[in-house]
């Protein structure tokens, strides 16, 4: 059962393998908008995963091609609608205003 960090926050979420994040956030009390329904059109969900890269579903190119046109996007940029936990635990940061697009 991955455990998932959020910051700001510091909140921590107990999250499922298998799940994907934008998922585990809801479900964990977070408000994370999601205007494509988790089809990696809308890039709402847009946050920074900045620990457990390796444990989670790696990037498509769906993904990368949406965050192609998102203004902000950095190195550790991912779509939570995409992204399938694992085992290994993780920390994300929410981006809230600062999503950019
Ligand atoms: S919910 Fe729309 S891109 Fe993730």
């Amino acid at each position: 059962m991955p455990q998932l960090t959020v910051l700001p926050s510091n909140k921590v979420i107990e999250a499922a393998a298998g799940q994907t994040l934008l998922q585990a956030l809801l479900a964990g009390g977070e408000s994370l908008s999601s205007k494509c329904n988790g089809q990696a059109k809308c890039g709402a969900c847009h946050l920074f995963l900045k620990e457990g890269r390796k444990g989670v579903s790696r990037m498509t190119p769906t993904e990368n091609a949406k965050l192609d046109t998102i203004v902000g996007v950095g190195s550790k940029s991912r779509l939570a609608c995409q992204v399938v936990l694992g085992e290994e635990p993780v920390t994300v940061e929410l981006l809230g205003a600062l999503s950019g697009f």
